[in-house]
């Protein structure tokens, strides 16, 4: 039987230079056939809101929600870690609500860790969080819960003082007690720089082939979103099979055929 992924055995990954496969999964079906692939870390994205639940960004996302989807993955996992966003508004009020909220999603959902958005506003939390037990995992670049304030989603770390600034945010998420981050829709030489300037594992999404590890929204992966980001691969047109599938079982239906 293969191991359970932990925080140290994703620690020692890094340290060996060997690559951790992330990828979202949000109900049983998805995390058992990630598991039967070989993925390390579960992440229950809040992407969920805009894969699964229809809305046009991860803003309206709730815990209850988060909880919900969460405790299906864990249901079904047995050995990847996995890891549950915090929605937006559940931990941006202070590092006594973030615990609060986390301590709920960890003990109703029997999951390994809590991801959060942000960078120097995030790392009292973050230190507050891992000195009281709690794994947690940083999240820089692109922040998709901050879409109201920025307006629009593009690549970040792109001139010289962002880049900086997102290097630095790393360094004190990292010494903060985070135990990974994940950097989205920056440029792989930043995204180099930072994975080699930090002891913890860095997951890119949009951010080249050198971090530690890399994640994936299941949807994008496997072809079911209408539209990718530009930095997400797909690799099975799903959409069309599957619109296929049901076309063909409403044409035997339609003409009573039954197949067997
Ligand atoms: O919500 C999510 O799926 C994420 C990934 C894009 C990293 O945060």
């Amino acid at each position: 039987m293969n191991k359970r992924t932990t925080s140290a055995s994703l620690l020692a990954l890094k340290q060996s230079a060997h690559k951790a496969v992330w990828l979202t999964a949000y109900d049983a079906i998805s995390t058992q056939l990630a598991e039967a692939a070989g993925v390390d870390v579960i992440l229950v994205g809040d992407s969920l809101g805009m894969v699964c639940l229809g809305y046009p960004s991860t803003v309206a996302v709730t815990l209850e929600q988060m909880i919900h989807h969460t405790q299906a993955v864990v249901r079904a996992r047995s050995r990847a870690w996995v890891v549950c966003d915090l929605p937006f508004g559940t931990y941006q009020h202070s590092p006594e609500q973030a615990f609060e909220n986390s301590v709920k999603v960890i003990q109703s959902t029997g999951c390994d860790a809590v991801k959060l958005e942000g960078g120097a506003i995030m790392v009292e939390t973050v230190r507050f969080l891992s000195d009281r037990g709690i794994a947690v995992v940083g999240h820089l670049g692109l922040l998709p819960q901050s879409i109201n304030q920025t307006g629009r989603y593009r690549q970040h770390g792109i001139n010289p003082q962002e880049a900086e600034q997102l290097l630095t945010d790393a360094q004190a998420l990292a010494e903060a007690g985070a135990a990974a981050i994940v950097l989205e829709c920056i440029p792989a030489l930043l995204a180099n720089r930072i994975t080699q300037a930090i002891d913890i594992p860095t997951v890119g999404i949009g951010a080249g082939d050198g971090c530690d590890a890399q994640v994936l929204v299941w949807h994008d992966l496997l072809g079911l979103s209408e539209k990718n980001p530009s930095f997400a691969p797909t690799y099975l047109p799903l959409r069309q099979s599957i619109t296929d599938a049901i076309g063909q079982w409403a044409a035997d239906v339609r003409q009573s055929r039954v197949r067997k």
